[in-house]
């Protein structure tokens, strides 16, 4: 069994639902308490043993690079003052450890990983939507990572909606389940709800085998019109083994308004400097 060493994070989106504050910064730049959330999946990534990050971007993204990279002047004035520089530890995405390719047309996720297809090459890689915060300890990818290695094949992490949101994502048709393993046996992007075969929906990690690529290579349509990375993995079932994990945390969609202010709630309560002056204070607002 092959070990996931590289993980492809499609950064090209345009983040219309937070316009204004997403003109002329990537959406994936933006905080949760004090980290932007590209950082997150980096870190979740990192925690798993993926060493290469490859970043599908597109025009206006370069903020992703900039923070991924060195800051010289910034590390060297924080220096002579003294300052702590351990907080930049994490940011630093060495040349062998990163890679940058552009998706240069809006032609759907499954055209966004195939972007990548070269770098990612003949071994298992994983995906991570960063839109798609998930919290918890040990992290998703982590957790997928552990499955990987009992079951092999291609995993993707689901988890339950209410029936009536189904049709906003991936849903799968479930088979035997093991703890938190299911069996996929069939996969359909966006369906119509009435349609929908379960509420089990796919949460934004995936760890898929290369032959996901050849298939994407054909560039089919689907659902909205875009060439869906679904529509791909449900060409793959039958001929290797597909499995969902259940994640063990909270998943807050970041992706929307609610969402992400309720992402970046949870995440100051936890933190020992801000969460008991943030507690205080919602308590108060709320009465
Ligand atoms: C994408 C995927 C979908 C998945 C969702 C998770 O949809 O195509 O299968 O359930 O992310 O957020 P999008 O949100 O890009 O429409």
């Amino acid at each position: 069994m092959k070990p996931i060493r590289k993980a492809v994070f499609p950064v090209a989106g345009l983040g219309t639902r937070f316009l204004p504050a997403t003109k002329a910064i990537p959406k994936e730049m933006l905080p949760v308490v004090d980290r932007p959330l590209i950082q997150y999946a980096v870190d979740e990534a990192r925690e798993a043993g993926i060493e290469q990050m490859i970043f599908v971007t597109g025009r206006g993204k370069s903020a992703i690079e900039d923070h991924f990279d060195i800051a010289f002047e910034l590390e060297k004035t924080m220096s002579e003052r003294g300052k702590d520089l351990s907080v930049l530890e994490p940011t630093r995405l060495g040349p062998g450890n990163c890679a940058y390719v552009r998706q240069q047309e809006p032609l759907g996720l499954g055209h966004a990983i195939w972007c990548a297809r070269d770098i990612v090459g003949d071994e298992p890689f994983a995906i991570f939507l960063p839109d798609e915060f998930m919290h918890g300890t040990p992290g998703c990818m982590k957790q997928m990572v552990d499955a990987y290695h009992k079951v092999g094949g291609n995993l993707i992490s689901v988890l339950e909606v209410p029936h009536e949101q189904v049709s906003s994502y991936g849903v799968i048709t479930p088979g035997a389940q093991d703890g938190p393993l299911t069996e996929v046996r069939g996969l359909v992007e966006k369906p119509k709800v009435a349609e929908a075969p379960s509420n089990l929906i796919v949460s934004g990690r995936y760890i898929l085998q290369p032959e996901v690529m050849r298939v994407l290579e054909r560039q089919e349509k689907g659902a909205g019109g875009e060439i869906q990375l679904t529509d791909a993995m449900a060409e793959m079932i039958g001929t290797q083994s597909f499995h969902a994990v259940t994640f063990d945390g909270a998943r807050y969609d970041c992706g929307s308004k609610a969402g992400y202010i309720q992402a970046n709630l949870a995440v100051a309560l936890e933190r020992p400097d801000i969460a008991e002056e943030v507690r205080a204070f919602a308590i108060d607002l709320l009465q």
